[in-house]
């Protein structure tokens, strides 16, 4: 399964809302495949399909590394026609990052709880209610989906304070530890 380079912030694809999944074909499966591929080898706890260049709506994520020992671990999980339903619990601020904006990370206040409907790996409906680290993954990819960022969250001081990163992502100049694909 190949790893598929990751494009960076600037990228117009990830300002695009993404489109639904009419089926569940081999393609789709096999670009699933790739994006959980995609995302373990960059240490990736979600990835969303327009970071690697495609406007549909599904993303991947695996939060178990990030919960604590008491919590129940899902495992990887993909969700292919996401829709959040509920947001609630008090909002809180947390440390986000983002593959396509590398080393960059900022502190984002989201609720703490979401129910989220989706379509499975088998195309079967799903629905879940997830806090803590699953939500805020949840919420994140998510946003990719709608082409949102995590950078769009914070206030112009925050912001100012990250431009010499965003120039150097922009540029090219930015070395990872896993394939990307600078805006040309
Ligand atoms: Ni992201």
């Amino acid at each position: 399964m190949p790893i598929l380079p990751i494009v960076t912030y600037n990228d117009p694809v990830l300002r695009q809302k993404a489109e639904p999944v009419a089926e569940l074909n081999n393609e789709v499966q096999v670009f699933i495949d790739d994006m959980f591929e995609t995302m373990y080898n960059s240490d990736g706890v979600g990835l969303a399909a327009p970071q690697v260049g495609s406007s549909l709506r599904i993303f991947v994520l695996d939060a178990d590394n990030m919960m604590d020992d008491d919590e129940e671990k899902p495992g990887p999980m993909a969700f292919i026609n996401p829709e959040i339903v509920e947001k609630k619990g008090m909002k809180i601020p947390m440390d986000e990052g983002c593959l396509s904006i590398p080393e960059v990370t900022d502190k984002v206040i989201r609720p703490e709880t979401v129910v989220i409907r989706y379509k499975d790996e088998d195309f079967e409906d799903q629905e879940i209610e997830a806090s803590g680290w699953l939500a805020r993954v949840i919420q994140h990819e998510y946003d990719h989906l709608e082409g949102i960022l995590f950078i769009d969250y914070l206030s112009v001081f925050r912001k100012r304070m990250h431009k010499a990163d965003l120039k150097e992502i922009e540029d090219g100049e930015r070395e990872t530890r896993y394939p990307i694909r600078p805006k040309i």
